[in-house]
């Protein structure tokens, strides 16, 4: 034991074996970092193996000058120090990267990491001094009061924020990946550090917020213990549209979106008589409060089409004073004929122009938002749409009630939603906007009176119908459907009649 304790260079070194033995250790790690070089553990091991190499090199200073004078008792102390740190903290990584991640799928968090290992390092500081260098820096700290105001000031703040942080660390009010609110602050939970908590905000702004500010200012976590969040928008609408049917029309149009959650169900409450209109606040519910804003938007925007599409106007403040009388129009509404553009569809080219004069008096034109749904797979119908101007896709419900399976594009003077018109059956697609797109919509009676006085008019919807049908089944014939053959133009005509009692 003792010829061993002479190979360190400890009290007596032994003048060959210590320096050759110090030589040997330092080769060996640097053999170690080479071989692991470029390895997820040598990243890991890259500071401790660095103070492994500094204390191996004190040592050899300390075994190379035996005569235990002043530069010796020095190194002596660096090489423990230096030593002891460096194994410490390569267990501390090893054990807490590789051993509890990989076991238990658990890490440490950071604070107690950090602050762990400050504390073994100072006691271990703290241990060499008073037994190498035999200087007591606890009784001469407690001894010297000057000393102790110094540390004290040194350290207030930064103690104060481990604390906060050990704090927060028992009372854990986030975690990694949270998304919360400190005062002005808002963003997903990077990592809580001993003095430090780190946020990244929606714009991609990493905040650095000490602990202390934390444990001062209110925390508002909206992931835990409840991802849902109740979030409020408000609108206005113009005083002579019916609040329930407000109401009704703005409802559906949240119910629609996919990120609104059924349960807690939607609220819209009227809030105040504005001075221009009636003031409205919706509160729904999302569980993806990363979205949030995107979501808004999406909502917001497509409260405006259905407002529009219902007639309903979002008033402009009282004081703007238009002189004109007519309402002001958007660009997307304004300036279509429907008669233009009933005239322009093949389909109607043999009618006489009164009939479509008439037939364009009871139409109505409407606009939908790019992904809004003109009509649903499955939904009664009684209307027939032409598009004026924009882009629809016909899509198939693949079942379970996702719809996807595109069947066509429909542009300008293209016209869809016969089928249900004309055979009385519910829509046999979903028609969905591709962008902001304005349909003439007429409706049943209008086009039974075409009809009547212009039976021949149904010749050209039946074929294209019986080909649309045909397309759709060639789509569905991989599922259920298979084998069923689809009916003629000259079938889907009889069925046609019969509807219409021609
Ligand atoms: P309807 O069944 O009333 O509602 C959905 C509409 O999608 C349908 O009428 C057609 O107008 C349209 N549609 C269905 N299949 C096709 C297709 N293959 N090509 C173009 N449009 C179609």
């Amino acid at each position: 034991m003792d010829r061993v304790r002479a190979w360190l260079p400890l009290e007596g070194t032994d003048p060959v074996m210590g320096p050759l033995i110090g030589a040997l250790l330092l080769l060996a790690v640097v053999v170690l970092r080479a071989a692991l070089r470029r390895t997820r553990v040598e990243r890991r091991l890259d500071s401790p193996l660095t103070l492994i190499v500094i204390g191996l090199v004190l040592g050899e200073i300390a075994a190379l000058n035996p005569d235990r004078t002043g530069l010796f008792l020095w190194a002596q102390a660096g090489f423990v120090a230096a030593i002891s740190i460096g194994i410490v903290r390569a267990l501390l990584i090893l054990f807490i990267q590789f051993h509890l991640r990989a076991r238990q799928g658990a890490g440490v968090s950071a604070i107690v990491r950090d602050v762990g290992s400050v504390v073994v390092y100072f006691i271990i500081i703290l241990l060499v001094l008073r037994f190498i260098l035999d200087i007591n820096l606890a009784s001469l700290v407690a001894t010297s009061a000057v000393l102790t105001a110094i540390v004290g000031l040194a350290l207030q703040d930064t103690l104060g924020s481990v604390i906060s942080g050990l704090v927060l660390e028992l009372e854990d009010p986030f975690s990694p990946d949270d998304w919360i609110r400190v005062g002005n602050y808002e963003g997903q939970v990077v990592e809580t550090g001993w003095r430090t908590t780190r946020i990244r905000t929606r714009v991609n702004e990493l905040v650095t917020l000490p602990n202390t500010y934390l444990a001062r200012e209110p925390v508002v976590n909206y992931s835990r213990p409840d991802p849902r969040y109740g979030d409020t928008l408000r609108f206005h609408a113009a005083y002579e549209a019916p609040p329930h049917a407000v109401k009704e029309i703005v409802t559906a149009v949240f119910a629609a979106d996919p990120a609104v959650l059924r349960i807690p169900e939607i609220e819209v409450r009227s809030t105040a008589y504005g001075e221009s209109a009636m003031e409205y606040a919706i509160r729904y519910w999302i569980d993806d409060f990363k979205e949030l804003e995107r979501i808004r938007d999406r909502l917001m925007t497509n409260v405006w089409y259905g407002l529009r599409r219902a007639d309903i106007r979002i008033p402009y403040p009282a004081r703007d004073v238009f002189v004109r009388t007519e309402i002001p129009e958007p660009k997307l509404a304004r300036g279509g004929d429907a008669v233009a553009t009933l005239g322009r569809v093949p389909l109607f080219a043999s009618l006489p122009p009164d009939a479509l004069q008439r037939l364009a008096a009871s139409a109505q034109r409407l606009i939908f938002a790019r992904g809004e749904t003109v009509v649903r797979e499955g939904d009664p119908g009684s209307s027939f749409y032409v598009i004026e101007r924009g882009r629809v896709r016909v899509l198939l419900d693949e079942g379970n009630g996702h719809r996807g399976r595109l069947v066509a594009e429909l542009g300008a003077r293209d016209f869809f939603g016969e089928m249900s018109l004309l055979a009385g059956e519910p829509r046999s697609a979903t028609v969905m906007a591709d962008e902001d797109t304005v349909v003439v919509e007429v409706e049943h009676h209008a086009f039974k009176e075409i009809v009547a006085a212009t039976p021949a008019v149904l010749e050209p919807i039946s074929e294209v119908a019986a080909h649309r049908l045909a397309e759709q089944q060639a789509l569905r014939r991989s599922e259920s459907l298979a084998g069923e053959r689809s009916p003629s133009a000259h079938t889907m005509l009889q069925r046609f009649r019969e509807f219409f009692r021609l």
